[in-house]
């Protein structure tokens, strides 16, 4: 009883529903994806995706590498860099996801394997690290990525600057404040 009361009352709904919005005959067609029109032009929005791609494979690279650092640190330095990295490296992970999900707004897809990430990075494959690593050593390669990451939002907030893309003026502004502060953390512990 219950099914045919639906079937019946389904039609009528549609129908009163339709005719309150007067969208009745486009109800039957489902509309395709209109062209991006968010008042920067195609060309520009490109250019934009690209630093913002430059910009995402070093953030990964570097991501990773504090990642590593977490796991493999040794020393005396063990329990506070150990903690350090973890801090700096979740916080890093958030902000991947803001810098894909921006380029996809901007109508591009985003990178996201390694080997793109190779491709698109301005940070060099350093040597692995032994079991005998020094902690100044994976220091120091943290502040050189972390200069390598400011360098690269730099030029993509020239970039976006140029098209008054404030959002991503926006995210590359507080990927700086962050990249800057994290580079004089960790220089202070070598210096
Ligand atoms: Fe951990």
């Amino acid at each position: 009883m219950a099914k045919t009361k639906s079937i019946t009352k389904a039609p009528a709904l549609a129908k009163a529903n339709a005719a309150k919005t007067g969208k009745q005959k486009l109800a039957a067609a489902a509309p395709s994806a209109p062209g991006i029109d968010i008042g920067i032009k195609e060309g520009e929005r490109k250019k934009i995706a690209d630093g913002l791609s430059r910009y995402q494979a070093d953030a990964f690279t570097l991501y990773l590498k504090t990642h590593n650092f977490h796991w493999n640190v040794t020393g005396s330095m063990f329990n506070s860099l150990h903690a350090m990295f973890e801090t700096q490296y979740t916080e890093q992970w958030a902000a991947l996801d803001e810098v894909a999900e921006r380029i996809r707004a901007l109508g591009f897809n985003a990178p996201g394997s390694y080997r793109e990430f190779a491709a698109l990075t301005s940070i060099p494959e350093e040597p692995g690290l032994t079991n005998s690593a020094d902690w100044r050593e994976m220091v120091r390669q943290l502040v050189v990525a972390n200069e390598a990451v400011c360098r690269t939002a730099r030029q993509v907030l020239d970039v976006a600057d140029d098209a008054d893309d404030a959002p991503t003026e926006d995210l590359m502004t507080q990927r700086l404040q962050t990249h800057e502060k994290y580079a004089w953390m960790l220089r202070s512990l070598l210096q």
